[in-house]
């Protein structure tokens, strides 16, 4: 398509003082990017003046979106700004849809400089819900503290933005699309993708097809369930386990992507994915799985709806890892969980003498060793699990994974991680989210419990709930120097640890549009105990958690909004 030259302006505009990306991107409500003059455009431009020149010019960027609400308008200044900031080419998937890992693949697939991620991955959609903008850098992963820091102090300083807008792409139609500008940079062309195609492509290299195939759809195939929560996944999910891996069409719900995400809340966690835990309970299925909006995130569930913690499922990958033949290809470089997720995937390094790295929460500490060659399996207890065959976690990647798991062993999942504990022994994992604090309050009752655990007089302090007694051995404020660059973070989180290795852990959430969430995790290590109830078994450490915090008396609440 040649709609002639066309004009290229630079506007005038005004810095907004709240643009610094949190963990999953720049997260606000759908009205702030509305009502606020140019917020979008104001972002956008960040973060194309976050690349040099020299490397924005004729490059490559992928663009991609979970469909949510204002995606389109989003994308129709992306392109726009895009074009007027020098870069060569977009590569924009199917009706502006591409899954976050399909962005890192396809980042990746053709050496792009960055790709550009329209999407507020778990957060609630619609007119009324969240929106984000995530940007990942060259790696295909999302983009380092330096890079985020740059775009937030531009942001802060920013008075002006380039655009075209007189450009205008058509999303559904597939193929290269050429625009002519009036300035120095072009021609400009736009390719739409079936961006399905190529991570499918990704996951046939990972993954035995035929031996899933069998498991599916073979003589003594299993029945599987899976939920593509209205959001970006149904395609992907229907191209690749109904259509090739031959699981039938009705084993596959919400694949239509839907702008407001069926009205609830699209996250991979059991209290969200309530539909398929309820059809799951029914015993039909053999095997459950969900995922987020973008789908990143991944939840497993066994027949009757039994339920395994992330921080399980990425340390049983761990322990069958050679089921998956890409590993059996690449050998296995080291395991890595985020410090708030349990220490289940430390036992499994430790008996394989795989090395173990504990980083920050957020994705991008993982790919950094991924880049470095130290790192080829991680996962985070957000129902994250991922590998090295990308700089994102990946849901689908992990349902692959699992059902690679039970074709080769043959057994219900349930079983196997029952199996798993027997061995291991079992870390009792919850986590308690007190959402929309009022900020100031979350903060303070913050910085006085670290006043509390960093006092020397903390450690070795004993804390008793009934029978359970538990000695204080270390608590500090979670510090990670990357061992690749030598980069330190602070701040990631409160942790207490006690004697017998069981753990509470304070964090505030970076990726909430609304006050604060603070994020209480308890983790606990049982060799003996191993088939309890979880809340039963925590139900100590969380009374001391919310002692020592004094969390309900600070905020004002009576309990957690979510318990996961
Ligand atoms: C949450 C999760 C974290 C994940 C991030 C992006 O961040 O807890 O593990 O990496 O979303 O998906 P948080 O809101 O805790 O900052």
């Amino acid at each position: 398509m040649d709609d002639g030259p066309l004009q290229v302006l630079t506007v005038p505009t005004a810095p907004y003082p709240d643009q610094r990306p949190g963990t999953g991107g720049l997260r606000r409500k759908v009205h702030v990017f509305q009502s606020r003059r140019y917020y979008l455009h104001n972002f956008i431009q960040s973060v194309f003046s976050s690349i040099d020149l020299r490397d924005r010019q004729g490059s490559t960027v992928v663009v991609g979106g979970d469909g949510r609400f204002f995606n389109r308008d989003a994308i129709e200044v992306v392109v726009q700004m895009a074009a007027a900031n020098g870069v060569g080419r977009l590569i924009i998937g199917h009706h502006g849809v591409m899954s976050t890992p399909a962005v890192s693949c396809v980042v990746r697939k053709h050496k792009a400089i960055g790709g550009i991620s329209l999407t507020a991955g778990s957060n609630p959609g619609g007119p009324e819900g969240d929106f984000g903008i995530k940007f990942n850098t060259a790696s295909g992963g999302p983009a380092q503290e330096v890079v985020t820091n740059k775009i937030f102090q531009i942001s802060r300083a920013i008075e002006e933005f380039a655009i075209c807008p007189g450009l205008r792409v058509d999303l559904a139609t597939l193929g290269k699309q050429r625009f002519d500008l009036e300035n120095k940079f072009k021609p400009f062309t736009v390719e739409i993708v079936d961006s399905v195609e190529s991570y499918a492509n990704l996951l046939r290299n990972i993954f035995d097809f035929a031996a899933l195939k069998e498991l599916l759809s073979g003589e003594n195939h299993i029945n599987i369930r899976v939920d593509a929560m209205n959001g970006v996944m149904g395609p992907y999910v229907r191209r690749i386990l109904c259509e090739e891996l031959g699981s039938p069409a009705n084993s596959a719900v919400n694949c239509v992507p839907l702008e407001d995400l069926g009205g609830q809340r699209p996250d991979a966690d059991p209290t969200c994915a309530t539909d398929l835990l309820d059809t799951m309970r029914g015993g039909e299925y053999d095997f459950g799985a969900a995922f987020d909006g973008d789908g990143d995130r991944n939840v497993i569930l066994g027949k009757h709806g039994f339920s395994i913690t992330p921080s399980d499922s990425v340390a049983v990958v761990a322990a069958n890892i050679f089921c998956i033949p890409y590993f059996q290809h690449t050998g296995v470089r080291g395991f890595a969980r985020s410090m708030p997720t349990s220490a289940a995937l430390d036992k499994v390094a430790k008996a394989t003498k795989i090395e173990l790295y504990e980083t920050p929460t957020g994705w991008r500490f993982f790919w950094n060793l991924m880049d470095a060659g130290r790192l080829s399996l991680c996962g985070e207890e957000s129902f994250g699990t991922g590998g090295d065959h990308i700089r994102e976690k990946d849901g689908l990647w992990a349902v692959l994974a699992w059902l690679s798991i039970l074709a080769a062993r043959r057994q219900s999942a349930e079983d196997i991680v029952k199996e798993h504990w027997l061995k291991y022994g079992r870390n009792y994992y919850t986590r308690y989210d007190y959402e929309d604090v009022e900020l100031d309050a979350a903060c303070e009752m913050m910085e006085d419990l670290e006043t509390t655990l960093v006092d020397k007089a903390f450690a070795g302090q004993r804390f008793a709930v009934g029978e359970k007694i538990y000695q204080v051995e270390k608590a500090d404020n979670f510090e990670y120097t990357d061992p690749v660059d030598s980069s330190i973070s602070r701040n990631q989180g409160l942790r207490i640890v006690f004697s017998d290795g069981s753990r509470i852990v304070y964090r505030l959430s970076g990726t909430g549009t609304g006050g604060a969430t603070v994020r209480v995790y308890i983790d606990s290590y049982e060799k003996e105990e191993l088939f309890q109830e979880t809340q039963v078994m925590l139900a100590p450490l969380a009374t001391i958690a919310l002692k020592i915090s004094r969390l309900h008396e600070r905020t004002g609440r009576s309990g957690p909004s979510v318990i996961t």
